[in-house]
């Protein structure tokens, strides 16, 4: 019997899948985003009974990881690449995709002498070849196919032995077994799961990449997401040229590792000390500056927050933030008013964390409190220390998550004390821990008169 064809709708945000077409779906309510796609049912063929196995007895060796050779990446991938294992990598244009993965693509090929296929749907041989001269990678096992034909270019896979392989990317190539355009919902979750085949069958790690949406979301529906084994979010602010890796999803690791580069002029460049990042270690002691040790999933970042008091002319005095929530500050503001006694409504405050991080724990209300505080006093805080702690409405200091890998981040960077709460139950030489339980009690002793 031949295969039975049903026409069938794919909204194009979220990938919900109808058998009428309507104007809003009904899943994730946007509107006009249905597309049309021709589904081929396979007559179903005598089943035999379902194949169970108790899970104890199978064989739980983790899987041989291939290295990129790339710390940053390797860490984040959580130790490697996996066989049979496909990555979706997503960004913005312009922010590096193709950059890290021709980089990695040529590292690997050199340090497994193995052959490496980098299927480029978006630029041709010349553009790539100069890219990869830019970034020194040349190597024998190093092979591009450029075109936009995917059974073309996964055909080079039955006829040579290759150890790894990079679509570039998931939007530009066209699978033969779906109609309209490379780009299309259609196309997209074609051309995903001919590849993520491929790699299962080959028993080969690959990689796919994707565009982003303004809005975040990588092009295609959030079910690319679904079908793949890991995705990689590749991030970095217009102006900056470092660039931030995480794993979104990790089927064969954590999300928590962050990974970070810089895009010099012969290509990404791993950074080992994210704290050097947004702090310019200047000792030189100004009021309304704290230092504080934020986490990014399990990577200690030292973070320099920074207040500014002004006498205001204003009957209702400003309150500007940026890179702490507006209404955190003006709580941490309030509770000063109110706990510690310091008048705030005599002045403009403006708080700002330097080098653009935006710090989302509460760890972080104590250093505020302090920068905020010695604004309004005009008194800087001692050097060296650092500010970890969760402020209450009472006033109150309580404990931070991982503090002990705070403090170690903190001891790594020369910081010779920390304000901790009273609380906290760790126990650290590295440096001077004073413990305090109210906010009036670590700003006491703290202020340099
Ligand atoms: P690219 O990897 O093409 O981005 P994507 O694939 O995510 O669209 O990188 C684009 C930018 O990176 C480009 O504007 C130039 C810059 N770049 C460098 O600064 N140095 C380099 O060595 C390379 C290869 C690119
Ligand atoms: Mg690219």
């Amino acid at each position: 019997m031949p295969p039975a064809k049903i026409t069938k709708y794919i909204c194009s945000e979220c990938g919900h899948i109808t058998t009428t077409k309507t104007g809003k779906c009904p899943a994730c309510n946007s509107w006009g985003t249905f597309e049309e796609f021709v589904e081929e049912t396979k007559p179903k063929s005598a089943r035999s009974a379902p194949r169970v196995r108790v899970i104890s007895s199978l064989d739980v060796k983790p899987p041989a990881r291939l290295t990129t050779g790339i710390n940053e990446l390797d860490r984040v991938l959580g130790g490697g690449l996996v066989p049979g294992g496909v990555v979706l990598l997503g960004g913005q244009p312009g922010i590096g995709k193709s950059t890290l993965l021709l980089q990695a693509a040529g590292s690997i090929a050199r340090n497994y002498d193995a052959r490496v296929l980098y299927i480029s749907g978006e630029e041709s041989d010349a553009q790539v070849a100069l890219r990869a001269s830019r970034l020194h990678i040349a190597s024998e096992k190093l092979c591009l196919y450029a075109g936009s034909d995917l059974e073309d270019a996964l055909r080079n896979l039955d006829e040579e032995e290759y150890a790894f392989f990079v679509l570039d990317s998931v939007q530009a190539m066209s699978a033969e077994n779906a109609s309209g355009w490379p780009g299309t919902i259609t196309q997209v979750r074609a051309v995903a799961q001919r590849v993520i085949d491929c790699a299962r069958a080959k028993n080969i790690p690959a990689v796919l990449i994707g565009h982003i949406t303004k809005d975040g979301k990588i092009a295609g529906p959030m079910m690319l997401e679904h079908m793949v084994d890991t995705v990689l979010d590749f991030s970095g602010e217009g102006y900056s040229a470092y660039r931030m890796l995480r794993a979104v999803k990790n089927r064969y690791g954590n999300t928590d590792e962050l990974g970070v580069f810089e895009m010099k002029e012969d290509g990404l460049v791993p950074v080992e000390d994210k704290s050097g990042l947004y702090w310019n270690r200047d000792d030189s002691a100004v009021a309304g500056v704290a230092m504080t040790i934020a986490l990014e999933g399990n990577t200690p970042l030292a973070a320099e927050i920074q207040t500014l008091a002004v006498r205001t002319t204003f009957p209702y005095p400003r309150r500007t933030s940026r890179g702490i929530e507006i209404n955190r500050f003006q709580l941490l503001t309030a509770v000063i008013d109110r706990r510690c006694r310091i008048a705030t409504n005599n002045h403009d405050l403006y708080i700002n964390v330097a080098g653009g991080l935006s710090l989302q724990d509460p760890s972080a209300d104590l250093g505020a409190c302090a920068a905020i505080a010695s604004a309004l006093k005009n008194i800087p805080l001692k050097s060296g220390t650092c500010w970890l702690g969760e402020v209450g409405l009472a006033g109150e200091v309580r404990p931070v998550t991982r503090i002990e890998l705070r403090l170690r981040e903190a001891a790594r960077l020369g910081f010779h004390c920390a304000v901790v709460s009273s609380r906290e139950q760790v126990k650290f030489e590295g440096l001077k821990l004073t413990r305090v339980s109210h906010i009036d009690e670590a700003l006491a002793g703290l202020l340099v008169s």
